[in-house]
């Protein structure tokens, strides 16, 4: 499975990319506006750190100006994947952006139908955003499994990225319905290591090595 970083944080990537197990990173509007750094600047920063992809997305609303703003984000680096919401522009410009090899990343996906017609498009990845689906009392992780069985059973190799995560929980549900991608926030990320029972464990350890005749 791998992990994406959900932030435009400079400093919380360097860190997770320091752990060793950063694939890619994920942005959106409401992300990249935390940050002080102008955005394009910001972006190329983003890409020189990460190893995998950085999604970056487009606002632009008609297909010809998603076609146009996006072929210009993924000129800000190799490893940009321009994010496109899921509606019949995005769908349109989609299939023209993935003919000339830009990587697409279909965002805010609420239903397996949206998801089936981003990888008909040609998307490389569809964003189902679960948190919020959790927030509006519907099974977020529902669709996951629904997008994973109709993919696997067409044959589609667009990837899962698994999005809008709030708790570690989602990241090992994720995991177990077999989701290629999980994007996670820097708190979420965090979380997923620590155990109350491994710091006593390392504590006693630790006590008793003292009493070891060395
Ligand atoms: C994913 O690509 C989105 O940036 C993100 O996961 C949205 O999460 P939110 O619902 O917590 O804003």
């Amino acid at each position: 499975m791998k992990f994406f970083l959900d932030t435009a944080n400079l400093a919380e990537i360097k860190e997770v990319a320091g752990w060793g197990i950063l694939d890619g990173v994920t942005t959106n509007p409401s992300l990249v506006s935390k940050e002080n750094t102008p955005f394009e600047k910001l972006i190329r920063e983003i890409c020189a750190i990460c190893p995998g992809p950085v999604s970056v997305e487009c606002v632009s609303t008609g297909s010809d100006e998603i076609i146009k703003e996006a072929r210009r984000l993924a000129g800000l680096a190799p490893n940009i994947a321009v994010k496109i919401p899921i509606g019949l522009e995005g769908l349109k410009a989609t299939r023209v952006l993935s003919r000339e090899g830009i990587q697409v990343n279909t965002t805010l996906i609420f239903s397996p139908s949206q998801a089936l017609l981003a990888a008909k498009a040609g998307s490389r990845f569809v964003s189902p955003f679960i948190g919020r689906l959790d927030d509006i009392s519907q099974e977020g992780m529902e669709i996951v499994e629904q997008i994973l069985v109709i993919f696997d059973q067409y044959g589609f190799d667009t990837e899962v990225i698994v999005a809008s995560i709030r708790h570690p929980r989602h990241v090992v549900d994720a995991a177990l319905l077999g989701a290629h991608i999980a994007t996670i926030p820097y708190s979420v990320i965090a979380k997923l290591i620590s155990h109350p029972l491994t710091d006593r464990g390392v504590e006693k350890f630790l006590k008793d090595w003292g009493k070891v005749k060395i």
